[in-house]
């Protein structure tokens, strides 16, 4: 069989590889490391190409493209969110994604990214509560304890050395999972039967549900002075999580105001509502939280730059590694301008019903002689 050449061959990074690294990382230096990343890259955020994700949307749910480029490498991120889809056992987000190198415009790393997403998402969230949780946090209310809770729990773990989380969601099957899953990771576990109860004693509320509507998981009252909220799961237009009073008595961080405005919970705010950007936060530009009786809130969506961070850790990580499969993806004849003809060397192959095609020739990928 015809050997692809090593310019046709691009890094893959299956579900199964991605397991596989994170349990060689270990699930909370993979946190760290992504968490490194993402803060590098929000330290030189002027660097990079930034535009509002493109958003398909249907009644059910949302497609959406995610690029990014820091003049180097670009990156994109192909991501759904379909509230709607646990019913019919399938995953609320999947995603997979690309880096790619700006001066071939070769891709240099394809890989899925649901689990990816996850990472990155919790790590985001961690480094976001790192500069702006109140001193001493050490007690995180869980709402929403879905296919992203438990990463949420251990990024926090990880980065902001939280001891404790207090799981609620309106489907109590989905607490006990995540309080199975946590067993043994060092945090100590509360299930809680309604979010209030979850939110005693928290400084760290995260909210992490799937609806696709206005929802209002905190109302006013539920939300005290000196907390800091990180609000994950309203991401789409028309799909919130927050009273909109709680807004009003925050200082809000989000990611790219923008595509926040659009998606995040400011969605309700006037357009020109104040907001700080991470990024000013990070690099030291602007201060975090101004005292101890402040509510700080991380209002996510999930931005480009993250994904572009995730996969340049992603392909440092796997470098040397048996993490990926090589995939045969760029079309490479020797000759670059002779496309065709490396096609049709390829032509002569019997296929039968149900069986693979047979291998191509030898001479099928390059460009010795051409037959014909
Ligand atoms: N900000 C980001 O970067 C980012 C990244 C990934 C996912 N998300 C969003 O996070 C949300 C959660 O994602 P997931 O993959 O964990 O979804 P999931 O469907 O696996 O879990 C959502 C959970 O929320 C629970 N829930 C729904 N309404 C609730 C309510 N009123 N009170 C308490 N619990 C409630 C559901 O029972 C379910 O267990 C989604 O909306 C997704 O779009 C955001």
């Amino acid at each position: 069989m015809a050997q692809p050449s090593d310019k046709a061959l691009v890094p893959f990074v299956s579900v199964d590889h991605m397991m596989g690294l994170v349990h060689h990382l270990g699930i909370e230096e993979a946190l760290r490391g992504l968490a490194d990343y993402i803060e590098a890259d929000f330290r030189r955020w002027e660097k990079f190409d930034k535009s509002p994700r493109v958003a398909s949307h249907s009644d059910v749910g949302v497609i959406e493209l995610m690029p990014t480029s820091d003049g180097e490498a670009y990156g994109f991120k192909y991501v759904n969110g379909h509230p709607k889809n646990t019913s019919e056992g399938l995953q609320t987000v999947t995603a997979f994604g690309l880096l790619a190198d700006v001066y071939t415009g070769y891709p240099v790393l394809l890989s899925e990214m649901t689990l990816l997403t996850a990472l990155r998402t919790a790590a985001t969230s961690a480094v976001a509560a790192k500069y702006l949780a109140p001193d001493g946090a050490r007690c995180m209310a869980m709402i929403g304890n879905g296919a992203q809770a438990e990463f949420q729990s251990l990024a926090m773990k990880a980065i902001c050395g939280i001891d404790t989380v207090r799981l609620y969601d309106i489907d109590a099957s989905a607490t006990r999972k995540v309080a199975r899953n946590l067993a043994g990771a060092g945090l100590r576990v509360v299930e809680c039967k309604s979010a209030e109860e979850s939110i005693e004693g928290a400084q760290i509320i995260t909210t992490c549900t799937a609806d696709k509507q206005y929802a209002t998981i905190l109302t006013d009252n539920m939300v005290g002075s000196g907390v800091h909220i990180n609000a994950i799961g309203g991401d789409c237009p028309g799909k919130t999580e927050l009273a909109p009073e709680i807004l009003y008595r925050s200082d809000i961080f989000v990611e790219f105001p923008e595509q926040t405005r659009i998606e995040g919970e400011i969605q309700q705010m006037a357009p020109d509502h104040p907001v700080t950007e991470l990024w000013q936060l990070i690099s030291g530009a602007v201060p975090g939280r101004r005292g101890s009786d402040a509510i700080t809130l991380f209002d996510s969506v999930g931005f480009a730059i993250e994904d572009f961070s995730a996969l340049r850790f992603l392909r440092d990580a796997i470098a040397g590694s048996g993490f990926f499969t090589p995939l045969d993806l760029l079309a490479d004849p020797d000759d670059p301008r002779d496309l065709f003809g490396m096609l049709r060397r390829a032509a002569p192959r019997s296929v039968r019903p149900g069986q693979p095609p047979a291998a191509l020739g030898p001479t099928a990928r390059g460009s010795t002689p051409s037959v014909g």
